[in-house]
């Protein structure tokens, strides 16, 4: 169906993507796009054909971007969490073959039919909560094969459901146990065969590290984001989470599109963030889960200027929280953003952590996404953690949920 016109007719408070708008708006959508944003008076008086969808009432929101996202993973770490409640650190269970390394073995065992229907509902959950925009790490294969088998249950996944789809690859997310003692022969691996093969199957969107004491080093980590400038891919990296490597600033002298968790990010961090235009993605998820202390530098981060986008991380290990609305309460309980910033984090800012500049508002000429919510304030999405507030979502203008 091409040149379809809708109209979606709200008198809604609208949350544009970074701040609510002063009056009720109406929202013509057109193609999948917004092609019209207008103050309810002068819309009524314009006379569109189409269909119409009529409500009143309610918060309207973007739809929301999770950017940072392991779904796509086999068994699950019930053991490791109850280990942990046990006094056992997540560096410890790593070091013991446990963490990341646990997920990989079952990954590794897993087909791709199975990995695929243990992912589903996870991301049905998050579709449930809003999400119209989902990035999927691989990461838990480690080899050539489990790592493009990852990549392409999370393709599948998006031509399943009504989801956009971003794929990373994580390949140095950590060091497979066949690589014991070898780990620039396993970096060689991930530039010079993973990278190529996903990009020759297009399965992949961008690229990432975890540059941290228990993975990869900075120098590791900067031939990685080489390969990947190589295929023109975008990148990222998980840095400055248990420790500070100084990953960010190198991240950010290449460009990177984001720098993700950076607890222990430093004021030169901060500053190279700034200068590259790269968002900070904050994970208040894994933070609550690991019980960390150290909180990341939001107020530096704030004075900066630098964007922070607000993920779930889910995963099976540090972030087995598959609920974006309980990551905006989380970053206001934990890390103290206000309301308004965390749902930037969640929509606007989201998006740009993935690059994606027409996703994560409401203007003229954005894709529409677009999310209506049972609640009569914007700061009530994080205020409350209360599933089932969502009225109707639009993906590419097209109502998913909702009548
Ligand atoms: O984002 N930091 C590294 N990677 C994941 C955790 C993955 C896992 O524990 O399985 C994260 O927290
Ligand atoms: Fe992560």
């Amino acid at each position: 169906m091409t040149n379809v016109t809708r109209l979606f007719w709200q008198d809604t408070t609208v949350f544009d993507g970074t701040q609510e708008l002063p009056e009720p708006m109406a929202v013509l959508v057109r193609d999948g796009r917004i092609e019209a944003l207008q103050p309810m008076k002068a819309f009524e008086a314009t006379a569109v054909e189409g269909y119409t969808l009529a409500g009143s009432g309610g918060v309207m929101t973007p739809g929301l971007v999770d950017c940072h996202t392991h779904l796509v993973f086999g068994g699950n770490r019930a053991d490791e969490f109850e280990m942990r409640l046990e006094g056992a650190s997540y560096e410890e269970i790593a070091k013991a073959g446990g963490g990341i390394l646990s997920t990989v073995r079952a990954t590794r065992e897993a087909s791709e039919e199975a990995l695929f229907d243990k992912a589903l509902p996870r991301l049905q959950a998050l579709i449930d909560d809003g999400v119209t925009t989902v990035e999927i790490k691989s990461g838990y294969g480690l080899n050539v094969a489990d790592e493009l088998k990852m990549l392409r249950v999370a393709r599948r996944l998006g031509e399943a459901l009504p989801v956009r789809v971003v794929t990373t690859l994580l390949g140095a997310h950590a060091l497979p146990p066949e690589y014991e003692g070898n780990s620039d022969a396993y970096i060689d691996l991930v530039c010079n065969e993973m990278i190529p093969a996903a990009v020759a199957e297009n399965l992949v969107d961008m690229v990432d590290v975890f540059c941290e004491k228990i993975a990869f080093s900075v120098a590791q980590c900067e031939r990685v984001f080489q390969a990947a400038q190589a295929h023109n891919l975008s990148i990222k990296a998980h840095a400055e989470q248990l420790s500070n490597l100084g990953g960010t600033a190198m991240a950010a002298s290449y460009g990177a599109l984001s720098v993700d968790h950076i607890e222990y990010l430093d004021d030169a961090g901060i500053a190279a963030l700034r200068q590259a235009g790269s968002v900070a993605v904050i994970l208040p998820g894994a933070f609550h889960t690991l019980r960390e202390t150290q909180l990341p530098p939001i107020q530096a981060l704030r004075d900066a200027g630098v964007p922070m986008a607000v993920a779930t991380d889910c995963n099976p290990g540090s972030s087995p929280l598959f609920m974006p609305s309980l990551m905006l309460n989380f970053a206001c309980t934990l890390f103290r953003l206000t309301p308004r910033e965390a749902l930037a984090g969640l929509t606007a800012h989201g998006a740009q952590a993935l690059g994606q500049n027409e996703l994560g508002r409401i203007a003229e000429g954005a894709i529409a996404d677009l999310c209506v919510w049972n609640i009569q304030r914007p700061a009530e999405l994080a205020y409350a953690v209360q599933p089932g507030r969502l009225r109707q979502r639009l993906f590419q203008g097209k109502l998913s949920h909702g009548y």
